[in-house]
């Protein structure tokens, strides 16, 4: 397996990857270097800095999964990663507490003018007046969004004895009242605060939510502080607001172009700007290369990762009942594809016994891949499963039985295509794959990757001996043969284990067979 390092991590994580990858780092690629080099790579690991788009994606043909060391995935097409069946995945906690100090030591510096305070006393200037500050104690702090990083900035402004209120929809009244935070509507918020602190991602509905008609709203002696994301903010209104001093101060990490080199948020003295350095501690950086190069192993590994931004979380118990079936299930899938005949329109997926009672995202996923292996280039997989058969107007529909016959599991598919219906359905026996049916026959083979000759005939005298006749004179050995048949003398479905290949021109033979009325031959 290939790793592309594309931003700079931490040794800790590196050095857990190269222990299972070929890891190669390439710092500052421009995105057409990034396009003409990533098709050789299993795996890309980015920070903020690489903008991973559909173009990137679509160029890495080897692509399974895509790490990146922090949060924020804004710099990655996830849509377009899932519609390709490739991971996504993030390192959501790793730095949450560095971007909460950061925050504090944003707000403080603002209380108290720090930076430009130091700035003006290392020029030789002893100026005390000028920058006198104001307690935070007993201050109201508005945070928008309470979600990891702006929780943890709650516990620490609790403790500087701050007053608290937060805008998030989206989180729950109990955990706002465990921080001691009020939850407001967002225009209470900014008529109230008198800090104001943003940790949303940015989205669609979070672009520019702060603009110029929301900072009207605020107090002339509020401060805002954005250690989220650039976009969150409209720069321009905001460096006005300061300005025109309807806004007492900002301090700014983050940028809606990085690396920003000029921004008009260097021009007023009363807003503070750091690089991006909310996650930028040894530890930060530690725990996020970590959980990341953790998670590129467990996907290498066919495990699913602990923190995947596209994939469903499957627990460890589930996985550990399933994995065996995930391996039949694809093969049920392959093995109805290569039994259809006619246009296909609808599947049904089967799961009796024991499996019944799990999460069996996995085993669709695994069925859905077999089934359209053969017949597209798209990997399918558990992050794309769905979306691949939405887009081919495939209806999928499950059905869940605790009732099992004959075996403690059995996986079904049942694919109706405008031919009629085929079915095929397995099990797991001592560990290992079997097919225990195709259509109304019942039988066990197990997949090898080898060839097999499904036969429909009438059970007669003669019939399978021609059938071997014309194998043995063209020299195919059969290493196994199974019958089912409906009735003595009835509808029956012989099933050749073939060492060889058959040629058309062997199997248009056994289909000359008289009562010989299918021959198809199937590798799985
Ligand atoms: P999170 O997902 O844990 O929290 C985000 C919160 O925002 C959630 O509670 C969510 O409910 C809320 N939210 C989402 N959409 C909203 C909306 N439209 N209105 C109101 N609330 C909304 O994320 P996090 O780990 O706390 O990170 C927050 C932000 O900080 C992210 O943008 C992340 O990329 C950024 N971050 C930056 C740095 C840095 O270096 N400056 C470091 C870490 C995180
Ligand atoms: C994040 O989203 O995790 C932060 O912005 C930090 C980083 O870019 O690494």
């Amino acid at each position: 397996m290939k790793v592309l390092i594309a931003d700079r991590i931490s040794e800790k994580g590196i050095d857990i990857l190269r222990n299972y990858a070929q890891v190669d780092i390439k710092l500052g690629l421009k995105p057409e270097e990034l396009i003409s080099t990533i098709g050789d790579y299993e795996a890309l690991v980015v920070r903020s800095q690489t903008k991973v788009s559909a173009e990137v994606i679509e160029a890495g043909k080897r692509l399974q999964v895509i790490a990146r060391a922090g949060v924020g995935i804004d710099n990655i097409d996830v849509e377009a990663a899932t519609r390709r069946g490739i991971v996504v995945v993030n390192a959501p906690t790793g730095n949450t507490i560095s971007a909460a100090e950061h925050t504090i030591a944003l707000m403080l510096s603002l209380a108290r003018h720090i930076p430009q305070a130091n700035a003006v006393l290392k020029s030789g200037v002893w100026r005390r007046s000028d920058f006198m500050g104001t307690e935070v104690r007993d201050k109201t702090l508005g945070i928008l969004g309470l979600g990891n990083v702006g929780s943890e900035v709650a516990r620490r402004a609790r403790g500087l004895q701050m007053k608290l209120i937060a805008y998030d929809p989206f989180i729950s009244i109990d955990h706002a009242r465990k921080l001691q935070v009020e939850l407001v509507p967002l225009k209470q918020l900014l008529k109230e605060s008198d800090f104001i602190t943003l940790h949303l991602p940015l989205t669609d509905s979070t672009k520019g939510l702060i603009g110029a008609k929301e900072l009207a709203l605020v107090k002339p002696t509020a401060r805002i502080i954005n250690c989220a994301r650039g976009g969150l903010i409209d720069e321009e209104a905001l460096a006005k607001a300061v300005k025109e001093k309807r806004v007492a101060g900002a301090a700014v990490d983050v940028f809606s172009t990085e690396p920003a080199t000029e921004s008009v948020l260097f021009e007023d003295d009363n807003i503070i700007v750091t690089p991006h350095l909310g996650a930028s501690t040894t530890e930060a950086q530690a725990t996020a290369a970590r959980d990341v190069a953790e998670q590129v192993i467990d996907v290498f590994n066919g495990r699913p990762a602990r923190y995947s931004v596209n994939a469903p979380f499957i627990s460890v118990e589930t996985l550990s009942v399933l994995a065996p079936f995930i391996k039949v299930a694809g093969n049920v899938g392959k093995l109805v594809s290569q039994l259809i005949e006619g246009q296909m329109n609808a599947i049904q997926i089967k799961y009796n016994g024991e499996i019944s009672n799990y999460d069996t995202d996995t085993l669709k996923a695994a069925v859905l891949g077999g089934l359209l292996e053969e017949i597209s280039e798209e990997r399918v997989n558990l992050v794309n499963a769905n979306i691949v058969a939405a887009q081919r107007g495939l209806n999928v529909v499950e059905q869940k039985e605790s009732t099992c016959e004959n075996y403690a599991s059995l996986i079904t598919a049942e694919v109706t295509t405008s031919a009629g219906v085929t079915t095929a359905a397995g099990t797991v026996m001592r560990g290992e794959s079997h097919i225990v049916r195709v259509n109304n026959y019942w039988f066990d083979i197990m997949p090898t990757g080898g060839y097999f000759l499904l036969s429909d005939h009438l059970d007669r005298p003669g019939v399978l001996g021609a059938v071997g006749k014309i194998t043995g004179d063209a020299d195919i050995n059969i290493s196994a043969m199974h019958v089912s048949r409906l009735k003595p003398r009835g509808q029956a479905l012989m099933i050749l284990a073939l060492d060889e290949p058959l040629l058309e021109e062997q199997r248009q033979q056994i289909l000359s067979i008289p009562d010989i009325y299918t021959a198809k031959l199937v590798k799985l």
